[in-house]
């Protein structure tokens, strides 16, 4: 869908979800059960493992939510510039009292920074939110804001391919033809990974990586990342 329905779930998720737990509050959430520490911890080092970040990084978190990666970027990086749509989900972050992160709060889409800002850029289990036309201008403006050699990291894309994993019982498939019917998918934009494998390539990306996730993670069965070199 390309209206505004997500960004108003997200500010109406944000602001109902303020006494939840840190994970429910971004819905990273198995059966409705949030991941517990253990899982959390196994989710971080699995992107530290293809997405360094040190001292001399200024990283971009797109679409942060309540700041749990930023928090993980922080202690790692020099500067950490945070962007959400949800003023709620900001404020936790804001809590979070870290000295070397901004945060914006702005619609991805309109979010705009000069070229060559970051050497880091994380997307998160966001890029589902906006639609195949809006992720052109979205990948095109991120290589922009990169420096060369910089590094962009599409995380938890849902996969096109590999949709009926996720509805993959008879309630989840009729939930999904209702929705539909209606003119609404249930997890938002599904992507062919060779569709952005060749999106990043036209918008300038020098190197592309597809990547699996490690089962261990909770949306590994219908979800991929990418690591792409600017
Ligand atoms: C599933 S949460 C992921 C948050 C964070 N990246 C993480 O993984 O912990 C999705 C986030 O995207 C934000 N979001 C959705 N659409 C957005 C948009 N168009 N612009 C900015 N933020 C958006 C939501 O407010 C929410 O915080």
């Amino acid at each position: 869908m390309s209206d505004d329905r997500w960004l108003q779930f997200w500010r109406d998720h944000g602001r109902k979800s303020r006494s939840a737990d840190e994970q429910t509050q971004v819905l990273r959430t198995f059966n409705k059960a949030p991941i517990d520490a253990d899982r959390w911890e196994f989710t971080l080092e699995e992107l530290e493992r293809a997405f360094p970040v040190d001292r001399d990084d200024d990283v971009l978190d797109l679409c942060c939510g309540n700041g749990l990666f930023t928090a993980y970027f922080a202690s790692r990086s020099r500067t950490v510039t945070s962007v959400d749509v949800s003023p709620d989900l900001l404020q936790v972050l804001k809590q979070r009292n870290l000295p070397n992160v901004t945060t914006l709060c702005s619609d991805m889409r309109a979010a705009e920074f000069q070229d060559g800002s970051f050497s880091r850029i994380l997307l998160y289990a966001a890029l589902q939110y906006i639609d195949e036309q809006e992720s052109i201008e979205l990948v095109k403006r991120m290589a922009r804001w990169l420096r060369p050699g910089g590094l962009l990291f599409i995380g938890d894309v849902p996969d096109r391919t590999r949709m009926w994993a996720f509805y993959n019982t008879e309630e989840r498939r009729s939930l999904y033809f209702e929705n539909l019917a209606a003119g609404r998918e249930v997890v938002g934009t599904w992507f062919e990974p060779v569709w952005l494998s060749n999106l990043s390539a036209y918008c300038g990306f020098t190197k592309i990586e597809m990547l699996s996730q490690h089962p261990d993670l909770i949306y590994a069965h219908f979800r991929f990342d990418m690591l792409l070199t600017r």
